[in-house]
């Protein structure tokens, strides 16, 4: 694909319905968990997304078949003979999420070999929860030339977690879902696609019970099948939608969502002043005059997701007062903010708290995404920009957000792709 940036026409409303995609962190779970399949799987609700063709790419460097159609956005996964149960670093480190290839290469065949996970860029992100749990269910674990050996016949075991991880969690259930015997995990994230994991686990024949609670008890089974499964919808999308629906003062319908995995951020939401109405599958955002400031505090789910913290704060640079963003779970997860003070943001930055003081205005400038969600949120600080906003290396945002600048032109934003010399891109990041 040909370089490009984002040229983005400010300042107009977005109005009209839109529709949310799958999700992508349950997508980036459940399609390595295939891999624990001795059978076909069809999933289902993947979306288009960048991450997902690096997957792909694993898979069937593994041996896996793998017959995605992204249109119609399902994925034949046939894991039942693989070839190779190595994860070169050249592709592990084009993602985060390659790291669930240790759980389930690990729980499959009891021997895994993952180069290094990459991954936004923000701040520092080991790994050690998730060798700790594999350790504790009886894996040998070293490192061979940079890459990650895991090996061992794995027993159930009690797995605590020191802290709250989602990967870790999602990871130490893929490797025990095969294991002898039962694994009792706690302290374990709660987020709506550690329950999509584990329910599709489930439906190939896992015995995990509790995912959704920070107690998970998993009785290994010696076999799991094949089955049909589709994931559930982006959190992280419905919220990004959200937002840029509040941001240009529009009235947007998003259609598809889970409105109870959207609590935090419609309570944060209506404290601004914004109207947000749910019922079923659909959310309704719509604002008539400009929105308050907050403070605002990134947790674990079912707190507010530091992945919506960057979006969010696009919007909170035109509130009326300052407003007090914490970051609990990255330690530098605030770049986007300096690119969105040459767009004239006043945010001052703190290690992991800003303060932003909203503007009346912002106006459009050349800015770079620095990660996914940072991307989103200088989209978001374009569409409220009085001119043209130019956002350079926007492939970080198509990893992880399907067709993001169709979906917001079909309401009314004007964004376009326009060539650009590959210079000026410099490296995408990974998440
Ligand atoms: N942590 C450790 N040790 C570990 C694991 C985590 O110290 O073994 C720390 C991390 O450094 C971080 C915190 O614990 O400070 C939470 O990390 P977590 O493991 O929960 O995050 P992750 O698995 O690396 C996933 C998502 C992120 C999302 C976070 C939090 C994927 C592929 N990535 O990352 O998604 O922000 O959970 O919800 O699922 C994104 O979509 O933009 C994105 C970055």
């Amino acid at each position: 694909m040909p370089e490009y940036k984002l040229v983005i026409s400010g300042n107009r409303e977005l109005m009209g319905e839109t529709h949310v995609s799958g999700g992508k962190n349950t997508s980036l779970a459940v399609v390595p968990a295939a891999l624990l399949a001795e059978s076909p799987c069809q999933l289902d609700n993947l979306p288009d997304i960048a991450d997902m063709r690096v997957l792909v790419r694993i898979l069937r460097h593994l041996g896996a078949k793998i017959d995605w159609k992204p249109d119609q956005k399902v994925m034949l996964a046939d894991a039942s003979s693989l070839t190779d149960t190595t994860v070169p670093f050249a592709l592990s480190q084009r993602m985060r999420a390659s790291y669930y290839f240790m759980g389930a290469l690990l729980g499959r065949y009891g021997y895994a070999r993952v180069g290094y996970p990459g991954g936004c860029d923000l701040g520092s992100r080991p790994i050690d929860q998730h060798l700790k749990g594999f350790r504790a269910l009886g894996a040998d674990i070293r490192e061979e030339g940079g890459m990650i050996v895991l090996e061992g016949k794995l027993k159930g075991a009690n797995v605590n977690f020191d802290m709250v991880t989602v990967g870790g969690t999602i990871n130490v259930m893929l490797a025990a879902a095969r294991a002898e015997g039962d694994t009792l995990m706690t302290n374990c994230a709660r987020e709506p696609h550690i329950v999509d994991t584990a329910n599709f686990l489930n439906r190939i024949g896992a015995h995990i019970r509790g995912a959704g609670t920070d107690t998970i008890r998993i009785r290994g089974v010696s076999r799991l099948g094949g089955a049909a499964y589709a994931v559930i919808p982006d959190q992280i999308e419905t919220g990004t939608l959200m937002i840029a629906a509040a941001a240009t003062r529009g009235d947007v319908t998003i259609r598809g969502c889970i409105p109870t995995h959207m609590e935090a951020l419609t309570a944060k939401l209506l404290e601004m002043g914004v109207m947000v109405t749910s019922e079923d599958d659909v959310i309704g955002v719509k604002i008539k005059q400009g929105h308050r400031s907050i403070r605002l505090s990134t947790q674990e789910y079912p707190g507010f997701p530091t992945d919506l913290q960057q979006p969010m704060s696009a919007l909170l640079t035109r509130a009326v007062g300052t407003s007090e963003v914490i970051e609990n779970i990255f330690e530098s997860r605030f770049k986007h903010l300096d690119e969105m003070r040459k767009m004239g943001a006043k945010a001052v930055i703190n290690g992991r708290v800003a303060h932003i003081e909203g503007v009346p205005e912002l106006h459009g400038a050349p800015v770079y995404a620095p990660d996914l969600r940072g991307g989103a949120a200088l989209v978001i600080a374009g569409l409220m920009a009085q001119g043209t906003t130019e956002i350079y290396n926007p492939e970080n945002i198509a990893r992880g957000y399907e067709h993001l600048e169709s979906k917001l032109n079909a309401l009314g934003a004007q964004i376009r792709r326009e060539p650009c010399q590959p210079e000026y891109n410099g490296d995408a990041v990974r998440v």
